[in-house]
């Protein structure tokens, strides 16, 4: 097991200088033992004689934290030039930035960096940079030869979410740029890009001085290295026309597989069960378990907590650690730490650690088979996350996970006929996703013809369509279809969802900006809420689960009913969006009264305590209210960390920011005008039906207006479970339909 140990790490001096020390040593150790460690001289050798390389190797080899390294130190930064490295997952590309910059003996933000949407720990000194594949996206639209870049790595290839499909398709054209004299104007002068966002439009004069500044000059190549866990690299190397593959060659060792007789009625049951077989009668070694989401990590893992009170005291030695993608950073990397001793680990994580990170010291692993997937209906318009089961490749990726450091044995919670139906690999993201914001980036980047666009894989041609038809009602679009002047080019600058981005648009105009802004950042960020209240219900209703856990049931039920309560202060019968903003407001004034003092420790100590009482995720406030870029980091006098602050944006698009002040209606208006194609109508028999889709819907449990049911509602999104649920819903008046949405509503209608 990689020795990360802290315990172990005092020396006969004990102090912590000699802690420091051991811990450098054995990290320099665990780096030359890595398998990517003997093909280092190889891979550079490789990288200086091709612009293209595909690199394929096993989970866990050194890829992603090493090859940055090796590049730095062969010179691929000289000139001030920056070694970037892309991750479809945010917490992959922190948590690897964070050991990166650990093992190179530097601070975060300095050599090493990272940059995710809203979170950028980057620096002028930064080389090597870990961020997230949608941010470099955004970053070509500011920057459309990438020319701060030497090396792009574009990491978990595989994956083939969205935005790395379509970066691929960029990076390609990039890299043909880059190759020779530049005879183009970018689309954008990226000069005048100040704090990430560009300021104004050129005039032509303007347009021909910067022409003149780039014609004839060469910018240097730049080198592409794609990277993958999968070893069917098949897809990329055609795509590349036959680019360079290296394989690394990955130590794996042998891995039992186990799968249960029958298909299981409750899987969340079964992975209860299995962990405590584990726990209880195999030996020493830690165990990762595959769930599909937050939400069921929490309720397995206080599940899992209330069962080992009832052994007895010596067999309770199990210490349960959650990993997912909106966990806070600190608890995230505390799975890579060992257990103490004598204690055995379980990881509840999603499919995160598949391949994006690896987890030192697994030895059993379990697999319920089944993975959280967008799904996009063309026909309706509608996206959705839905519970499906895996590929085989993905199976097979979580199975090996087991057998990284020593022999495994790896628990499928389904027979294995059903593992013989599951599909090869899974389809492309691009294939099943709402493209509306891809078009629209798209079409920012200067690619007016999507469907010619030079895609891995083409996307459904009805999902396009559906795209451009969507933008266009938006205003984005003009009649030929490129981006409208000011709106399309406004709501591809922000770095947004494009109803959430129109909506802030048409907010200027109906002067409640300031109230859009402290919408958007709250919807932008995890539950506000905890989020047993509407979970259990759900669960109580739905689940046969609850059978067995009737007694947690009823606790948490009391607790859901102290968090409705609480909840109540600031529910508002105009819906959740209102309600937001009251949760906002409210720890405004709290952090304007902790100000008084200007006492850092007890401003944070009094946000804590007033959250915990409200029942509000003290993390997810605090996010949203950097995102809204209040001064709570300038005031509590930390370095500002968050860069695309929608409020800096959208102050420098020159947008009015005002306050509607207590006139919810106008807010109510506004959201009607921009969410006009999420409008649902109450049904005799409390359903709601959309429409723009005629899809029956329901208000979700969580909602303020779950009980009142509105005759009108506008949503922000549709999540599929048991129920077609929509989140954060507003009343409004059918009437405002067609005065505000005449493009789309007739009065008739
Ligand atoms: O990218 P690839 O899967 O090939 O491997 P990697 O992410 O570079 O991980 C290499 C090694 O670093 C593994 O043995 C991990 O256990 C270790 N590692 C770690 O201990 N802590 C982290 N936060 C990240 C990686
Ligand atoms: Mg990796």
């Amino acid at each position: 097991m990689p020795s990360m140990d802290p315990a172990g790490s005092k020396d006969s001096n004990g102090g912590p200088k000699a802690d420091f020390f051991a811990r450098k040593q054995r990290i320099a150790q665990q780096r030359k033992s890595l398998p990517i460690a003997s093909v280092e001289k190889r891979l550079m050798d490789e990288v200086r004689s091709h612009d293209i390389l595909i690199i394929v190797g096993e989970t866990g080899s050194g890829k992603t934290t090493q090859l940055p390294q090796y590049l730095f130190n062969a010179g691929f930064c000289r000139d001030g030039k920056i070694i970037g490295i892309t991750q479809p997952r945010r917490v992959a590309a922190v948590s690897v930035a964070k050991r990166v910059a650990e093992e190179c003996g530097v601070e975060m933000g300095q050599r090493v960096g990272y940059s995710i949407r809203f979170d950028d720990m980057t620096s002028s000194s930064t080389r090597i940079k870990y961020m997230t594949d949608g941010l470099l996206l955004r970053e070509a639209l500011l920057d459309k030869y990438l020319s701060k870049y030497s090396v792009i790595i574009v990491d978990e290839a595989h994956e083939r979410t969205v935005d790395t499909d379509v970066l691929l398709g960029i990076l390609k054209s990039v890299q043909k740029a880059r190759s020779g004299p530049i005879n183009q104007l970018p689309n954008i002068d990226h000069t005048k890009a100040k704090n990430g966002v560009v300021i104004d439009k050129e005039n032509d004069s303007q347009r021909a001085g910067s022409l003149n500044r780039y014609q004839g000059l060469k910018l240097s190549p730049l080198k592409l290295i794609i990277m993958s866990a999968s070893l069917d690299a098949r897809g990329f190397f055609e795509y590349f026309g036959g680019a360079r593959a290296v394989h690394v060659q990955g130590r794996q060792f042998p891995v039992d597989i186990f799968y249960t007789k029958a298909p299981e009625t409750d899987y969340l049951d079964a992975t209860l069960i299995t962990i405590f077989q584990i726990h209880l009668e195999e030996g020493a070694g830690d165990v990762l378990v595959f769930l599909t989401g937050q939400e069921e990590i929490e309720s397995v893992e206080r599940l899992v907590l209330e069962k080992l009170k009832q052994l007895p005291e010596e067999k309770r030695k199990l210490k349960v650690l959650p990993i997912y993608s909106s966990l806070p950073s600190e608890k995230q990397m505390q799975v890579f730490m060992p257990a103490p001793i004598g204690f055995r680990k379980v990881i509840l994580a999603t499919n995160i650690a598949e391949t994006s990170v690896t987890i030192p010291g697994i030895k059993y692993v379990i697999d319920p088979g089944l993975v959280k997937a967008r799904t996009y209906s063309a026909h309706t318009g509608m996206e959705s996350l839905v519970v499906v089961p895996t590929s085989k490749a993905q199976a097979l990726q979580r199975s090996g996970r087991a057998g990284r450091e020593g022999p495994g044995k790896c628990f499928r919670l389904y027979p294995e006929r059903e593992f013989e139906k599951l599909s090869d690999s899974t389809v492309p993201e691009i294939k099943r996703c709402n493209l509306s914001k891809v078009v629209l980036q798209l079409k920012a980047l200067g690619v007016d013809d999507i469907i010619g666009f030079d895609f891995m894989e083409k996307p459904l041609r009805e999902a396009v369509i559906k795209s451009l038809e969507l933008l266009a009602l938006l205003g984005a679009l003009t009649e030929e279809s490129r981006l409208s002047k000011p709106v399309g080019h406004q709501m591809a600058r922000l770095p947004l969802d494009p109803t959430h981005a129109k909506a802030l648009i048409l907010a200027s105009q109906f002067n409640c900006l300031e109230e859009m802004l402290i919408t958007v950042a709250m919807l932008s960020v995890e539950s506000i809420f905890y989020v047993p209240r509407e979970k259990l219900e759900e669960v109580a209703v739905d689940n046969l689960f609850q059978m067995h856990v009737a007694c947690v049931l009823a606790a948490v039920r009391f607790y859901i009913k102290c968090a409705r309560t609480a909840a109540k202060c600031f529910s508002s019968l105009e819906g959740d969006h209102v309600t937001l903003i009251n949760v906002y407001r409210a720890s405004d004034d709290l952090f304007e009264k902790s100000k008084i003092g200007n006492n850092r420790e007890k401003a944070e100590k009094d946000m804590r305590k007033w959250c915990k009482e409200n029942f509000i995720n003290s993390r997810s406030v605090r996010q949203a209210r950097d995102i809204h870029r209040q001064a709570t980091s300038s005031f509590l006098g930390l370095k500002p960390k968050y860069d695309w602050q929608i409020r800096e944006n959208v102050e420098q698009m020159g947008l009015h920011v005002a306050s509607c002040g207590d006139d919810m209606l106008q807010f109510r208006r506004c959201l009607a005008a921009a969410f006009f194609l999420n409008a649902a109508l109450k049904q005799p028999d409390g359903t709601y039906r959309v429409l723009s889709s005629g899809q029956s819907v329901q208000i979700h449990p969580s909602s303020v207006l779950f009980r009142t049911k509105p005759d009108c509602l506008i949503f922000d999104e549709l999540v599929r479970t048991n129920h077609n649920y929509i989140r954060n819903v507003s009343r409004v008046d059918y009437l405002w339909l067609p005065e505000l949405a005449p493009q789309y509503y007739t009065l008739k209608e």
